[in-house]
């Protein structure tokens, strides 16, 4: 969709040249004078104008164009306006960027000059909206029952907010436990579709022989025991969206049919007679590395490309920074009033130690921890041993050289590992050790790998 620009001249012949040199970057709306550009602006909302001031009545003067300039500003103040000035009007064009307006040109109309300020007023425009709507998300912290302050969450919300807008099928990558799930909500609340049903189906806990007549529905006596018509997940999610979950465990006949249903929109219901068209919007969510399963064939190329169009990845709780705390909190908020546990907080001890845990369960192990660690605490300060995590080293308290050198060994090592996104090879050759060593070394500490030793042999 090209940006709208409005042009307002009283010259017919001006505002026809205007609109040729511009017509193939922007929507041009064009105004003869003042109370036809204030109604059109109005109508249209273009974030810049480009403005003579003089208009009728008053040709001869610039009154009419700056009244026009102030009444647009009036309804929207960040409204990028140029002022097209006579040659001897600088002064007046002046007056008008003292009064909002944004930049000027000098008639007659220098054509490569004028694209260039247009471009940079759009642009601008743009930022400024940008910069609005992340202003938005920051203040509140979080987003449709999903919480994160951090940049990496700000920029999540921020993609869906976009995939909302459009009709493209989502894929939702993320660890387990990362809120793939909440984020798909997400993504249908905000959409248009938004009154229409959210229909989710998780492909992984339906048996193979079942899933199909889940997904597409049946005929009466279609095979035995299908005594009556039934209407699948995807005819229910008509008007609303569909959430395949777990895809990469749909076996390939399945996933010949659903590429059909993205390609054609129409299913087919087991022992029906013809097509069906069906109007849902399709997310699709997987913590497995659906390109691997590409590569050993259990997973088609051509259902992925139509599933990805629009790929949208839920960063590890872990790289979250401070939404570890945030989160936490409002966990420990939320389960002690159902406990009605009122005036439990963390100590300090406890905070430290969720930071350095590594939380290989993400969102869900941190809201269990909280769960348990609420219905028996030791005191109203909880504690690591609460939320049964790791526990460190507490002033006073005793240490062997053992615990405190296997700490530290801990704490290296995920230092690396987190540095080097996971990878064994560049962490080991960082802490000065062999890679063998260091896969000893992190089972000696009951650390989690993510790498298998097999892929990271040479
Ligand atoms: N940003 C967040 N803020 C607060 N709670 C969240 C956030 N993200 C997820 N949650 C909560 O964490 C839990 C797990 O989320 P969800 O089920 O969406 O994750 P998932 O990625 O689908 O997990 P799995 O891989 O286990 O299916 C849910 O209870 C959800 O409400
Ligand atoms: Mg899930």
């Amino acid at each position: 969709m090209k940006p709208k620009l409005l042009i307002v001249d009283d010259d017919e012949e001006i505002r026809t040249q205007l609109r040729w040199a511009v017509a193939t970057e922007y929507e041009v709306i064009q105004a003869g004078d003042r109370s036809e550009a204030v109604r059109l602006f109005r109508e249209h909302r273009p974030a810049v104008v480009l403005l003579d001031l003089g208009l009728p009545p008053h040709t001869g003067t610039p009154e009419e164009g700056l009244a026009g300039l102030s009444q647009i500003l009036d309804v929207e103040p960040s409204t990028k306006v140029v002022i097209a000035s006579g040659q001897n009007e600088r002064e007046i064009a002046l007056r008008a960027v003292g009064s909002g307006a944004y930049d000027f040109l000098a008639k007659p109309v220098d054509i490569e000059e004028l694209k260039l300020l247009l471009k940079r007023c759009f642009y601008v425009a743009q930022l400024e909206d940008d910069y609005r709507a992340m202003q938005k998300t920051v203040r509140s912290d979080g987003f449709e029952g999903m919480l994160g302050g951090s940049l990496s969450m700000q920029t999540v919300f921020g993609a869906i907010r976009k995939v909302a807008a459009s009709e493209a099928p989502v894929l939702i990558l993320g660890e387990s436990g990362t809120g793939k799930e909440v984020a798909s909500r997400a993504i249908h609340q905000q959409s248009p579709r938004r009154d229409g049903p959210f229909v989710a189906i998780n492909c992984s806990a339906i048996p193979e022989t079942l899933l199909e007549s889940e997904l597409f529905g049946h005929e009466k006596g279609a095979f035995t025991g299908a005594h009556a018509q039934r209407k699948g997940r995807i005819e229910q999610a008509s008007g609303g969206t569909l959430f395949l979950d777990e895809i990469g465990e749909i076996p390939l006949s399945i996933q010949v049919k659903l590429l059909r249903f993205l390609q054609e929109q129409t299913i087919e219901r087991i022992g029906g007679r013809g097509v069906i068209q069906v109007d849902a919007r399709v997310i699709a969510a997987t913590n497995a590395d659906l390109e691997k399963g590409i590569k050993a064939g259990t997973f088609r190329e051509d259902f992925f490309y139509r599933l990805a169009v629009v790929r949208l990845n839920l960063p590890p709780l872990r790289d979250r920074g401070d939404d570890l705390r945030l989160i936490a909190q409002s966990f420990l908020h939320r389960f002690s009033a159902e406990n009605n546990r009122q005036g439990l907080t963390f100590s300090q001890e406890a905070i430290k130690a969720i930071y350095r845990h590594n939380w290989p369960g993400n969102i869900r192990e941190l809201q269990n921890r909280v769960r348990r660690a609420v219905i028996m605490p030791e005191s109203n300060r909880l504690t690591a041993a609460d939320l049964e995590l790791e526990q460190l080293m507490e002033a006073g308290g005793v240490m062997t050289l053992k615990d405190a050198r296997e700490n530290l060994e801990r704490d290296m090592i995920r230092t690396a590992l987190r540095k080097h996104a996971g990878r064994m090879a560049p962490a080991a050759a960082e802490l000065g050790i062999s890679r063998p060593t260091l896969y000893d070394l992190m089972d000696k500490l009951g650390l989690q790998k993510t790498e298998q030793p097999e892929s990271a042999s040479p």
